[in-house]
């Protein structure tokens, strides 16, 4: 490790460093994405700074629901210790005063700035983006935030919707735009503001799409015509697959076009016709996306900016009959991560190690050097800077030719609530308040299995009880990466998950 650094060192000299960061989120996105062999998918922008970044193939989220993953991203902590699974607590009021990574940017002397959905709104982050620990400036929000869940799709017998597929004709929409539009052009105006700046900045720009309702001018259409989309092979129920596993996604049958055709709850199926339409959709919202990125991108100085791009947590568009989030699949889990590092990546590097989104602010602290490395959270005490993930730099620097691979994670670890054991609508078992909690679905992922173990939860203590077990979940990437056959009952598999069940319990701390 040390001659690693020594490494580092010796490219960028002692000097102070300090380059810009450009911290690009998504929501939403699974790695529906070109530089990820997805060839569904048209993203010629971020395939453009791919070339020039590292691409992390096995990165996952730490719970597949917006505000535990990005307040567990910002801080570095896992929602086991902010105690966040559902959208209703702010962590400096409920469990420390912990810093953020644009906190300690800015407590480092950067300008950081907020430009759209970063911090999920509302009580998770005091309804102010964190402000005033965050941010040097206030937090901007695009006006048509306002239309977010509006009736402004367009039927076909002419009427307007709150639908799920809503292509629109961008002038026509209130305010004649669309939030990620107005994000990219305030994007834009603090770059080139910033141009000639000496103070370096963290900017993070919040996208909103790929998340729903699709809502994304029409036009992206014509890069996903509907000929061209196929169903996922496994879209049927694994029938292995236990019931508490599952997640309705409700979110989907609560609009308007997809409420209209009545499907069984909480199973399905959605149509495969629908099916088709979610598919062409969300990856015309991901071109969509990916164009106005290639508008932010055109004004970074990438000889002088690290450029992030990734997202809170993935999406499922059918595999297992599923979409939405709301499970440990690792349709919901898995995340792109791309690190562009000026004078080190100037050619496409793939890192293959296992990857956390807490692992995100450690990384950044060593790429820029903005304060010593982090050091990891202790097991008892309360520290406001420290880390539960890990520096990724050293498997970075591993990954370039010129140097041996370095180890990294021996696992990933994700989770996500329930209510009851068995699918609701009320309580909404895809994302229970923190009082209706009664079981935690925690998963292992190793380099080749992923065991999931669903158990009782107590959710006032915060405490598993792993002698309560509603369902178990063993799949083995190497042979069936699909995860379509849940392996659990296997007599001759039980070694290996008394192995995995003992590491899932042991958690995070051991997989290092
Ligand atoms: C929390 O941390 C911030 C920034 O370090 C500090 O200004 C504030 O006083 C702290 N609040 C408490 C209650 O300790
Ligand atoms: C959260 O916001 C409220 C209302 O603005 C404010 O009184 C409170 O101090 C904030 N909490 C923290 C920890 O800053
Ligand atoms: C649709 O698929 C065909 C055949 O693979 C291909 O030639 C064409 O370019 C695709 N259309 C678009 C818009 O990607
Ligand atoms: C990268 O290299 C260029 C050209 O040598 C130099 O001007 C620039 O300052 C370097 N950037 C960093 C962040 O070291």
């Amino acid at each position: 490790m040390k001659t690693i650094f020594l490494l580092f060192l010796c490219i960028f000299g002692a000097r102070a460093y300090r380059p810009n960061v450009l911290f690009i989120i998504l929501d939403d996105l699974r790695p529906a994405l070109q530089v990820y062999g997805d060839t569904t998918s048209y993203s010629p922008n971020i395939n453009s700074l791919a070339k020039k970044s590292f691409v992390f193939q096995q990165a996952y989220a730490q719970q597949a629901l917006c505000a535990p993953s990005r307040n567990s991203l910002l801080t570095s902590r896992r929602p086991d210790t902010l105690h966040l699974y559902d959208f209703y607590s702010y962590w400096r009021d409920a469990v420390g005063n912990f810093t953020t990574l644009p906190q300690h940017f800015k407590e480092h002397g950067y300008q950081t700035y907020s430009i759209g959905k970063v911090f999920h709104p509302g009580i998770s982050s005091n309804f102010s983006d964190d402000q005033p620990y965050s941010w040097t400036r206030s937090p901007y929000h695009p006006k048509t935030e306002q239309f977010k869940n509006a009736k402004v799709c367009t039927n076909s017998d002419g009427t307007l919707g709150k639908n799920l597929i809503c292509p629109v004709v961008t002038e026509f929409q209130p305010l004649g735009t669309l939030p990620d539009i107005e994000s990219t052009n305030e994007a834009v105006k603090f770059l080139q503001a910033t141009k000639t700046n000496t103070q370096p900045y963290f900017l993070a720009v919040g996208f909103h799409k790929p998340h729903i309702p699709f809502k994304f001018p029409e036009r992206y259409l014509d890069y996903h015509p509907l000929s061209n989309i196929s169903l996922p092979s496994n879209r049927v129920r694994p029938s292995l697959l236990p019931d508490v596993a599952w997640n309705p996604w409700i979110d989907i049958r609560e609009r308007d076009d997809v409420k209209k055709l009545n499907i069984p709850f909480p199973y399905g199926p959605i149509p495969d016709d629908l099916n088709k339409r979610i598919i062409q959709a969300y990856y015309a919202s991901v071109t969509y996306v990916d164009d106005l990125i290639g508008k932010v991108l055109q004004n970074a100085d990438f000889t002088n900016t690290i450029v992030v791009v990734t997202s809170d947590h993935g999406w499922s568009l059918g595999q297992h009959g599923e979409f939405s989030k709301y499970s440990n699949f690792e349709e919901a889990t898995r995340v792109p991560l791309i690190i562009h590092v000026p004078n080190l990546s100037e050619k496409r590097i793939n890192v293959d190690s296992l990857t956390e989104l807490v692992d995100i602010f450690p990384t950044l602290v060593d790429l820029t050097r903005v304060s010593e490395p982090l050091l990891r959270c202790p097991k008892s005490a309360i520290l406001n800077v420290c880390t539960e993930g890990k520096s990724l730099l050293p498997v970075m620097l591993g990954s370039l030719e010129m140097h041996k691979k370095v180890q990294g994670k021996s696992a990933i670890f994700t989770q996500h609530p329930r209510p009851g054991a068995r699918p609701t609508l009320n309580p909404n078992s895809d994302k229970p308040h923190l009082r209706d909690i009664q079981i935690m679905g925690y998963s292992i992922k190793t380099n080749v299995y992923r065991y999931s173990e669903w158990v009782g939860f107590d959710n006032e203590n915060f405490r598993a009880n792993w002698t309560k077990i509603y369902g178990r979940e063993l799949y083995n990437h190497q042979i069936d990466p699909q995860e379509n056959l849940n392996l659990e009952d296997r007599a001759d598999l039980q070694p290996i998950i008394k192995k995995l069940r003992k590491r899932l319990i042991l958690g995070w701390r051991k997989s290092y």
